[in-house]
């Protein structure tokens, strides 16, 4: 496969940067909103031929440079027989929450999560352009899954991390069989480690995320990490080993570039609030300075700092898109 998302992703791309958006697939698009009214989260996520329609929407309406898996990071609870629930208005919630790392058994991830390789299945043939799979990581799945993990680590820092580990373990399965039904990229999704002070942000969230880095060379599949803040502490989270670190907006992209070894790509870095309320000629004229601080750079991917917000206009995003794939 020709792509320049890939090629990025080896720090060697020669042309335009590649450009995709968190949330790529997602209630900005009229189309997603028609299949959202028809259908609860719950069966968008659970139905192969659903998940793999809405992934296609940003690829066909759009033309973005890598799909991802529509899929949500919190559906590997099921793994340990726990349920997902998606109340309308608000936020996710696992039930029951998990309070000892022993309450966690988990079940065999292919079978389990069986819907997500059907869902890659049914894509492959349909992309001329790269998939990415994802995960949740291990403390921003925590933040979800057990009532309190400020108060656990208060008590009983050894259990937790016996949490952790499992959880890890699990999701190190389900990369590993998203990668065996196709994807060609992996990101992980921190969303949640800037709520530890910076020990604890180590202890707890970066030493999974290196192992999870860690399992996945074998497979030679390149891992992004996105972890929230990464802007705070580059050096940090390139030592743990990812392909690729994903930027918040907090710092300029070309300035993160050079704290970050040549071999790691970087991707980055608009602000969504910005793309959601700017003109459209102010979306023009900030990307394109974004675009040109980074030319010339063989490690780049052009996205947001964080997923596209739901009231951003269409146009917005087809505008921030040209931007990578016009200027060259
Ligand atoms: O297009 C894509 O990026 C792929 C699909 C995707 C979803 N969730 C679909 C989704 C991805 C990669 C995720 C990751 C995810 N899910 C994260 C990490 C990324 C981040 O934004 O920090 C987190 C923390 C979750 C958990 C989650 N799922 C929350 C907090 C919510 C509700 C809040 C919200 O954004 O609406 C969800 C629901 C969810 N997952 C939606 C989508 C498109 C909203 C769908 C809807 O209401 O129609």
């Amino acid at each position: 496969m020709n792509s320049p998302f890939l090629d990025a992703l080896q720090c060697r791309n020669q042309g335009r940067p590649p450009v995709w958006l968190m949330r790529q697939a997602g209630r900005y698009m009229p189309e997603y909103r028609a299949l959202r009214e028809r259908h609860s989260l719950w069966q968008l996520f659970h139905q192969p031929e659903l998940a793999a329609e809405i992934t296609l929407q940003p690829v066909n309406l759009l033309g973005v440079d890598a799909a991802i898996l529509f899929s949500d990071i919190l559906v590997i609870a099921e793994v340990f027989g726990l349920q997902v629930v998606f109340p309308e208005g608000a936020p996710p919630r696992i039930v029951p929450q998990v309070v000892s790392a022993e309450a966690l058994i988990p079940r065999e991830v292919a079978q389990t999560l069986k819907y997500v390789q059907e869902t890659i299945k049914i894509l492959k043939p349909h992309l001329k352009i790269p998939l990415i799979g994802f995960c949740g990581a291990p403390f921003t799945l925590a933040t979800y899954m057990t009532p309190d993990p400020h108060g656990w680590i208060a008590r009983d820092r050894e259990g937790f991390h016996r949490f952790l580990d499992k959880v890890s373990d699990a999701l190190i399965e389900y990369l590993l069989m998203q990668v065996r039904a196709g994807v060609e990229a992996i990101q992980i999704f921190d969303s949640w480690a800037n709520l530890l002070p910076p020990t604890d942000c180590i202890e707890f969230s970066h030493r999974y995320l290196k192992k999870i880095c860690t399992a996945m060379r074998v497979t030679n599949i390149p891992v992004i990490l996105f972890s929230r803040n990464a802007s705070q502490h580059p050096a940090l989270l390139a030592d743990l080993g990812p392909s690729a670190i994903s930027f918040d907006w907090n710092r300029e992209i070309h300035l993160l570039r050079k704290e970050v070894p040549g071999h790691i790509a970087v991707q980055g870095n608009l602000d969504p609030e910005f793309l959601q309320n700017a003109s459209k000629e102010q979306v023009v004229e900030r990307t394109t300075a974004l675009v040109e601080s980074m030319r010339g750079e063989g490690g780049f991917i052009l996205n947001l700092g964080h997923g596209v917000l739901p009231k951003t206009p269409v146009e917005n995003v087809r505008a921030f898109i040209r931007c990578a794939q016009d200027l060259y």
